[in-house]
């Protein structure tokens, strides 16, 4: 068991990728904090993982707001007085708007939501680890709209582009006290707001053909990345970025002419 008697908190934890990195953390014997902002599906995961045999905690929290943050961590502190491990997960997956019509509004709330929180989360997560002088490990979920731009979803995308800068930058700051911070990138996944976004057949067929493996990622194969760099088998990685994206940050350009060779039978 690699997370063996950790405290491990994975936000956004309610669906989708949050919820598969949780599920994978509590199978490697973590204690894990589900924190999200439904009530419904946060409730349904918490069953889920309970009925597996796992440990868990579920805090409904909005972790753009840093009132509810520092309640979330107060809880953790007197439940569990620790915190090993943080995964920065929860975001507004999919929001679109073109640049010409991008509203200030809604660029704060895509900030709010999706980089804000991840300072706010952080920043309480590795001063408990740095004031109890214990090696951490914080991870956050990037995409590889900071390599490649969405079409209309350049607020995101630099939110993407700044959880980036930041984990390096978090990674030089908090080396000296043994907490690693690190990345990974996920391509297309199956999660609900891809799958709703992509209801047909044909829909998915042509941004299949932009992957070089062909599929899309499921959260499981997010979750092996996380459960890599949160774990002691990472011990002297630290500032990187993995992408999990079968391949499509490594091409120069997306599939889109017919293969000129057979593939393989
Ligand atoms: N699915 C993909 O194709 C894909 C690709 C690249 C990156 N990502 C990233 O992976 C992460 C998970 O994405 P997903 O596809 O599983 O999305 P999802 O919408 O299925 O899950 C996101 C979770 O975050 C929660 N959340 C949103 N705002 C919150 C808030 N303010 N406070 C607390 N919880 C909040 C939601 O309730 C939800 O449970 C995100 O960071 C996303 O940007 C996803």
């Amino acid at each position: 068991m690699r997370l063996k008697d950790k405290i491990a908190i994975v936000t956004g934890s309610g669906q989708g990728i949050g919820r598969g990195i949780a599920e994978r953390f509590a199978q490697e014997g973590a204690t894990v904090v589900l924190a999200d902002i439904n009530e419904q599906t946060l409730h349904n995961t918490e069953q889920a993982l309970t009925a597996q045999g796992g440990n868990v905690l579920a805090v409904r929290v909005d972790l753009s707001q840093s009132d509810q943050v520092a309640q979330l961590y107060a809880t953790i502190m007197a439940k569990f007085g620790t915190v090993d491990v943080l995964v920065n997960n929860a975001a507004w997956a999919i929001p679109t708007a073109h640049f010409l019509d991008m509203t200030e509004d809604f660029w704060d709330k895509v900030m709010q939501i999706n980089l804000k929180s991840v300072f706010l989360c952080s920043h309480h997560a590795v001063k408990i680890m740095a004031d109890q002088k214990k090696h951490g490990s914080v991870v956050h979920i990037s995409s590889f709209g900071a390599l490649r731009a969405h079409r209309e979803m350049s607020a995101y995308d630099a939110a993407k582009g700044a959880i980036e800068a930041l984990t390096r930058a978090m990674a030089v700051d908090l080396a000296p006290w043994q907490i690693r911070v690190n990345a990974v990138g996920p391509g297309l996944t199956a999660t609900p707001p891809v799958t709703d976004y992509l209801p047909t057949p044909q829909q998915q067929k042509r941004l299949l053909d932009t992957i070089p493996l062909e599929r899309l990622a499921q959260p499981a194969d997010i979750a092996a990345a996380v459960l890599f760099l949160a774990s002691d088998e990472a011990s002297y990685i630290t500032g990187q970025i993995l992408y999990v994206d079968g391949g499509v940050v490594a091409q120069l350009r997306p599939a889109v002419m017919e293969r000129h060779h057979k593939r393989p039978e």
